[in-house]
């Protein structure tokens, strides 16, 4: 491509079409083509780009990766000040909010409002020169921000360039920065993997990933734009409301709330803030309140402003998620796997919309993290439904008499050594069985729903069964007799009934449940549905060495360790026993049945076959489990090509896709290696 021309337009091309794809995939989250032609049109730009440098430009799409780091941040005056809002903690705020509103304006009878979450994020403004963005800043303190050009272009719901047409010559867009709730918990996930420090909520992560002099950290961190105001505009026109500004925002590239709405009245209001509050755990970002804004973009100027906010809009908040209190002691939980897990018992304090008063403290190395001690001030989160954590400790406010957390050396249930295994976090009860905690726990895990499913036997009335001495293990279940049940608080003779019901049902079951219900450590359901399968019958399991345990799929040498070690001790052999003596039955599996390696796979085979035949090929996958189809799609696993067909239509396919392809030759090693051929 020697022509300039000719090359400048392939450029354009390429950007354009990649400005695009990312618009529909961040923005509208409504991609029109696979993740696989948006790689293959980066790759092209990227080569081309190798070879031009010259014709890199700030607004390609390329350039998102982030550049060398900064030696500081240089400032930003903000010509259009960034305000902040008032606030509103009550119904009654509100209310006298909308008198404020009526005082003021002549015709008060029908205001219309735009409401929106209110993201818990960093405040930005973008500037938008001739359509390219040209510079992002920080609030700061309203009239002065910092620089974060590098840091926002790496940010992919931001376009680099304003989409469609009639954009203003200068445009200043403001918006929250924000970081997804699932981004946020998979990077701290990395950090406690890496022995590094966490973040203690989505919104202090988002300010520590944008406030980077290094942008290139910051392109690594999961952050969003959501626009929500307009501040200088230059040279072109705005609609005449507040929503119809955001929807034009929108046009031109940018991401806007989905829960926006237009309400009449404050009575609208509220109703959406009640709304929305239910809906604030199951939405995807951390809001900590609803902002309610005069619609109409007249009505807001003739109200005005007062010192830093305007007179037009009030956020209402929603409770804390977060909130302060004291650490009065530490206890210290066993469970099921003997695990000492120590849980912080705290000053009772309403965070979240319910008043805790416990929280966990996870382990040793997350209580040496916080560097927390006995009688700190503690900063309590609770979100959602996620159980409440200690996230932080306000050392400043230490008291003389605070004391360390001593970590029990033998388990405060039943005193066997507590022993912490090198390189693991987690500290053990040795007790196994011995340890009442244990036990309680074991039996609550046999009991539950996915397990041996004992209608009606939940975690309180295991307690109490345990606590008078009525059983000891879990075959013990299976001898209690109705009168003993109905003596018990909260029992009489109907539920004790059913709860005999009940057990007499739960002795019909799978293997993979009763092998799922014996609570061995690290097999959970698939993995117990991966065992049952593959060796079909208890006395097969038993007899497997840890070599033949890894066979199963997902079985590593740790999981085999532990079905071996179980499957070893006398103990538990023998309460094995006693719950098949008591009734406890299920049919084994047959070997036709058992070994289905590739279940759920779905695999084309295409192409000619000259080791095996190819219908011979099709029987033996269908064998091993496999589905075999007959065109490829998003759901096939493999394409099996034989004859070396590289032009063939469906090996295309698969490679347009990114499916998995495969010889005859590794076919067959795949049947051989299953044993099947
Ligand atoms: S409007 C003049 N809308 O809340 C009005 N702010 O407490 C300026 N915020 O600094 C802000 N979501 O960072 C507005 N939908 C939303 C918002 C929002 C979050 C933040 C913003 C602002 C702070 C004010």
């Amino acid at each position: 491509m020697s022509n300039p021309l000719e090359l400048q337009s392939k450029f354009d091309e390429l950007k354009n079409q990649l400005n695009y794809h990312n618009y529909r995939y961040y923005v509208l989250d409504d991609p029109t083509v696979p993740d696989i032609e948006y790689d293959r049109l980066f790759q092209q730009l990227k080569e081309l780009e190798s070879q031009h440098p010259e014709l890199v430009t700030p607004d390609s799409p390329t350039q998102r990766v982030g550049e060398a780091p900064l030696s500081a941040f240089s400032q930003v005056a903000h010509e259009v000040p960034m305000l902040s809002l008032d606030n509103a903690f009550s119904d009654e705020d509100l209310e006298s909010f909308n008198r404020r509103l009526q005082d003021r304006l002549k015709n008060p009878d029908d205001i219309e409002f735009a409401c929106e979450p209110k993201l818990d994020g960093i405040a930005v403004s973008l500037l938008y020169v001739n359509g390219q963005l040209e510079r992002g800043a920080t609030r700061g303190d309203g009239t002065t921000g910092e620089d974060i050009t590098q840091n926002v272009r790496t940010i992919t719901s931001i376009p680099l360039r304003l989409m469609g047409e009639g954009y203003p010559e200068v445009l200043e867009v403001r918006g929250e920065i924000y970081m997804p709730k699932q981004g946020f918990e998979r990077l701290n996930q990395k950090a406690r993997e890496a022995g590094e420090k966490t973040f203690v909520n989505p919104r202090n992560a988002a300010a520590g990933s944008l406030r980077q002099l290094d942008a290139r950290i910051t392109a690594s961190r999961p952050l969003q734009m959501c626009a929500y105001s307009v501040g200088r505009f230059d040279g072109g026109s705005l609609p005449e409301r507040h929503t119809e500004v955001l929807e034009q925002l929108h046009q031109w590239g940018f991401l806007i709330n989905p829960e926006m709405a237009v309400v009449h009245n404050i009575s609208g209001c509220l109703e959406y803030y009640r709304r929305l509050g239910e809906k604030r755990d199951s939405l995807p970002y951390d809001i900590d309140g609803i902002v309610f804004k005069v619609n109409n973009l007249a009505l807001q100027q003739t109200l005005g402003f007062v010192s830093r906010a305007p007179r037009w809009a009030i956020a209402y908040k929603f409770p804390a998620q977060e909130e302060m209190t004291q650490l009065l002691s530490v206890e210290f939980q066993v469970g099921r796997t003997g695990a000492v897990t120590p849980v912080a018992r705290l000053n009772p304090v309403f965070v979240g919309g319910v008043t805790v008063s416990n929280a966990t403290l996870h382990n040793r190395d997350e209580i040496n993290r916080l560097g927390v001690m006995v009688g700190d001030t503690v900063v309590v989160r609770r979100a959602g439904d996620v159980i409440p954590q200690v996230v932080s400790i306000v050392k400043s406010q230490r008291p003389a008499d605070a004391s360390e957390i001593v970590f029990p050396e033998t388990c405060p249930v039943c005193d066997s050594p507590v022993e912490t295994v090198p390189g693991e976090a987690v500290a053990r009860c040795t007790g196994g069985l011995i340890c009442g905690a244990q036990r309680k726990e074991a039996i609550k895990h046999f009991a539950s729903r996915k397990a041996m499913d004992i209608d009606g036997l939940g975690d309180k009335l295991v307690e109490q069964l345990v606590d008078e001495g009525l059983i000891h293990s879990v075959a013990d279940l299976y001898r209690l007799e109705a009168s003993q049940v109905a003596e018990l608080e909260r029992m009489g003779p109907k539920s004790a009934e059913n709860l005999i019901a009940a057990l007499e049902a739960s002795k019909s079951t799978s293997f993979e449940r009763f092998l799922y219900s014996l609570g061995i450590r690290e097999v959970g359901e698939a993995t117990a549905r991966g065992l049952s399968r593959y060796f079909g019958n208890l006395d097969a399991l038993i007899a497997a060495n840890e070599e033949s345990l890894q066979k199963v799929d997902d079985v590593g040498p740790v999981v085999a360790h532990f079905v071996a070690e179980f499957l070893r001790q006398e103990h538990n052999l023998e309460a094995i026993e006693a719950l098949q003596k008591a009734g406890v039955h299920w049919d084994d599996i047959s070997v036709e049945e058992r070994h289905e390696p590739l279940a759920d796979q779905t695999y084309v085979v295409t192409g000619s076959f000259s080791l095996i035949k190819r219908d011979e090929a099709k029987k033996l996958l269908q064998q091993l489990g496999a589905k075999v189809a007959g065109s490829v799609s998003a759901k096939t696993h493999c394409v099996v090509v034989g004859g070396g067909a590289t032009n063939n239509s469906k090996y295309v396919k698969a490679q347009e896709l990114g499916i998995q392809t495969m010889t005859e030759e590794e076919l067959v090693a795949l049947l051989q290696e299953h044993g099947v051929l």
